[in-house]
């Protein structure tokens, strides 16, 4: 499904991206990693709450880990 239509993002490049080690941590670092920038803005909101899941996910997939090292 394509989440950016002025620069032709899909769901799948931006979820990939956001799997990456030191992946982006905001929409804007979002565009950069895909070699592109924010042009209307229309899908910052959408592609800001898929960082904000995947940065919760990350979170969840540490907690466990922790607890065992403590
Ligand atoms: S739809 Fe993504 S910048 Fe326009």
């Amino acid at each position: 499904m394509i989440v950016c239509s002025c620069n032709l993002l899909t769901e799948a490049d931006i979820r990939s991206a956001l799997r990456q080690p030191n992946g982006p941590d905001c929409a804007c670092e979002v565009y950069a990693a895909l070699g592109c920038s924010q042009d209307c803005g229309g899908c910052a909101g959408s592609i800001a709450c898929m960082v904000e899941e995947a940065r919760l996910a990350n979170l969840c997939a540490v907690a466990p880990a922790a607890k065992k090292a403590a």
